[in-house]
């Protein structure tokens, strides 16, 4: 018995050795987030686009991006109660979870699915989150982006639906100018964004010791952007 013990503590010390720290953190954070999860009875499964009934010329699948990695991304903004953030494409409401734990005023999703924004609304009335706002709407036909100041997608649609959003939002801050951040998961629109003209890339934060291409970008709007400072690169 003894020895199987000891056995077992062997094995977990060899463990964290290989691993570098900053990978035992990541661990460590994700394991608190699940157990969140878990307490609130939160329903954040992915859901694939013929679940959905959604096409792949307009759409990205659900999966959720609230996270440790999200809040590190958060942690870096000087959020403040003037904030109002909007996620493109919240689905089930996981990232506006996530956003919750900061000082924003508003922290509002839009979602071209009913279906689940339903479960959102569920995980947020179990979350008890008071500051918040669900849209049925195609993020292409979203109307009210002159409300928000700062905005979240993590690659909710492909980049022909990227262009009509950006060109949303660039409308929306001739009529309203403001400083606008973009927070961009999984950017594989990037160039549209920086193509528009509008926009710089000031942050990414990307994973060192996973072997993937996926990152978050952070944008600004030009006239407010750090022109001389470029991107500052964090690890998450
Ligand atoms: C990858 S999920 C991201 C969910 C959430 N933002 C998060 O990070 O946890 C992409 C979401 O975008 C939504 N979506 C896809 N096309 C859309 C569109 N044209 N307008 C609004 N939402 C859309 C999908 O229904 C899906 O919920």
């Amino acid at each position: 018995m003894f020895h199987r013990i000891f056995r077992i503590g062997r094995r977990n010390i060899d463990f964290l050795r290989r691993r570098d720290s900053r990978a035992i953190i990541r661990e460590f954070r994700r394991a608190k987030y699940l157990f969140f999860i878990k307490i609130h009875g939160l329903d954040l499964h992915s859901a694939s686009l013929e679940e959905l009934g959604l096409s792949a010329t307009h759409s990205s699948y659900y999966s959720n991006s609230g996270s440790p990695d999200l809040e590190k991304v958060l942690d870096r903004q000087d959020i403040t109660a003037d904030d109002y953030i909007l996620d493109i494409g919240c689905g089930k409401g996981g990232a506006l979870l996530t956003m919750a734990q900061y000082p924003f005023k508003k922290i509002d999703g839009l979602d071209i699915s009913e279906r689940l924004l339903e479960i959102a609304e569920s995980n947020i009335r179990r979350t008890k989150l008071t500051n918040c706002a669900l849209f049925h709407a195609d993020a292409v036909f979203f109307s009210d982006y002159k409300n928000y100041n700062y905005f979240y997608m993590s690659h909710p649609f492909p980049c022909s639906v990227m262009q009509a959003v950006i060109a949303n939002i660039i409308k929306s801050i001739d009529e309203f100018p403001r400083p606008v951040k973009i927070i961009y998961n999984s950017p594989a629109c990037h160039n549209i964004i920086i193509d528009s003209g509008r926009f710089n890339q000031t942050e990414e934060y990307v994973y060192s010791d996973i072997d993937t291409y996926d990152s978050y970008k952070v944008y600004m709007n030009i006239s407010e952007a750090r022109n001389n400072i470029g991107i500052l690169y964090y690890s998450l």
